[in-house]
């Protein structure tokens, strides 16, 4: 089966999960071969470099941070969100990347994470049945049947939204906006304001020794420009294959085929079944992939998962992500981490602590902070007690100040979740919860390293 001839359109004569239906089948064949015609949003040489530090990450060498919205709204484009999206997202690393003592490789959910999987092809209300909402790429959230059906002219908006929110965070992250001391003053500011500071003020101030002592010998930001910019990377679940496809292009330098709609795709944990359309098309594309696993994923079926996504073994070509959900991540991820040791595969471990840990209150979808760490904590505990490296965590996330999880510090409540709940799909950490995330998980970050030693520096005799 995987020595069957891979093109960028074999995908199609598998059977496929979650595919819209559009009725008009002539326009969407027009905007597919527009698309097929627009330049790249991102460069093969790019993915490859991103592949290369993910190969580190899978070392034990670096840490994965992967974050962004559940799903991105045409609605609320706007360079203000972008922008404090990607504030959290520095504040996040430079706790993250002391915690870990080693580079954090850094990757929005963003710029084409448009798709969403759904539970039911449609959806009732009041007696009437629609198609569900599959995200701002394919239909509209509003309960009409205009606004529900299919659009094809969607996949030209949501390049172009992509193509703008990636041009706006290369700005901001070789510009001098990503500027490590910014982010650390940012970072300063949030603890000062958080009620529970006294829990973090002793990073927060170990941090401000370092840079203190670094700018002391002369290693400053105005002198060294890898400390004012950063490598920012894109990814998304590849789940519109119309559009992914007519994103692929040849890459000149090596003849190898790879999608330019993101720098990382991931296969989600719905549409992974090895021999139908979404894998198909990924297997061929020379990205950094992502694989999300659930607690439906027999060991067996990862191995053979595997072996189709990543044949040559190569360290960054897969992340596997794992989302069981607090109570049940103890009964899935050793067994799938077993098999692939066993199996000597190269992979990165990455946790989503997000997309097992949602319940219903207050007539909202929501996540109890609480859940969110316990299943970080546990994937770290599994981790030491296998031997193997814990390498990422995988969020949803915004900059803003909305009340879509409860508990954090600020010690959101159920009742709260009225006041600023603007997901357009799963409730996301606000900027304080999401900061507050990347601190404790720099503390297991810190313990993690002591099994995980890197090369030191050793006393000269
Ligand atoms: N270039 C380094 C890195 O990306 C250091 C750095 C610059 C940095 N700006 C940053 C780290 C902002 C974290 C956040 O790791
Ligand atoms: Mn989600």
């Amino acid at each position: 089966m995987t020595a069957e001839r891979w093109s960028a359109d074999s995908w199609r004569s598998k059977p496929i999960q979650q595919a819209p239906e559009y009725p008009d089948k002539a326009l969407l064949g027009d905007v597919e071969k527009q698309l097929a015609g627009f330049p790249p949003l991102v460069f093969a040489g790019e993915a490859r470099k991103l592949k290369r530090a993910l190969g580190k990450v899978a070392n034990g060498e670096a840490f994965l941070l992967q974050g962004g919205d559940c799903a991105e709204s045409f609605a609320e484009h706007s360079a203000d969100n972008i922008r404090d999206f990607f504030r959290v997202f520095l504040q996040m690393a430079v706790v993250m990347t002391f915690g870990a003592a080693s580079p954090v490789v850094k990757i929005g959910r963003v710029a084409g994470q448009f798709a969403k999987p759904r539970s039911a092809a449609t959806e009732k209300q009041n007696g009437i049945e629609l198609p569900s909402y599959r995200g701002d790429i394919i239909n509209d959230i509003e309960f009409t049947a205009a606004a529900r059906t299919p659009d094809p002219r969607r996949l030209l908006e949501a390049y172009r939204q992509s193509a703008a929110t990636l041009n706006l965070l290369r700005a901001f992250a070789t510009g001098g906006y990503a500027n490590l001391e910014n982010a650390h003053r940012w970072m300063l500011g949030f603890v000062k304001d958080s009620p529970q500071s006294g829990r973090y003020q002793e990073i927060a101030d170990r941090i401000t020794e370092t840079l203190g002592f670094m700018r002391a010998i002369g290693l400053d930001p105005e002198a060294h420009p890898e400390l004012r910019a950063t490598d920012f990377y894109t990814s998304h679940e590849a789940l519109l294959l119309g559009f992914e496809q007519a994103m692929t292009r040849v890459d000149s330098t090596t003849g190898d085929y790879y999608a330019t709609s993101g720098h990382m795709l991931w296969i989600g944990d719905r549409t992974r079944q090895f021999d139908h359309a979404h894998v198909e098309y990924c297997r061929g594309v020379k990205n950094p992939l992502g694989l999300k696993c659930g607690p439906s994923l027999k060991p067996d079926d990862l191995l053979r998962l595997i072996d189709i996504l990543n044949p040559d073994n190569e360290a960054g070509r897969l992340t596997l992500i794992c989302r069981f959900g607090s109570d049940k991540i103890v009964d899935h991820l050793p067994n799938l981490i077993r098999a692939v040791k066993r199996e000597g595969h190269k992979v990165v471990w990455s946790c989503d602590p997000m997309h097992g840990n949602t319940i219903s209150a207050a007539g909202y979808k929501t996540r109890p902070f609480d859940r969110i760490m316990s299943e970080i904590r546990t994937f770290f505990a599994v981790h030491q007690a296998e031997g193997t490296y814990a390498g990422g965590v995988h969020l949803e996330m915004t900059g803003k100040n909305v009340t879509e999880c409860t508990g954090g510090a600020r010690m959101i409540l159920e009742e709260e979740l009225h006041d600023r709940y603007h997901t357009h799909c799963d409730p996301r950490l606000n900027a304080e919860q999401a900061i507050e995330v990347a601190f404790l998980v720099a503390e297991l970050l810190k313990a993690e390293r002591i099994a995980f030693p890197l090369p030191q520096v050793h006393a000269a005799e």
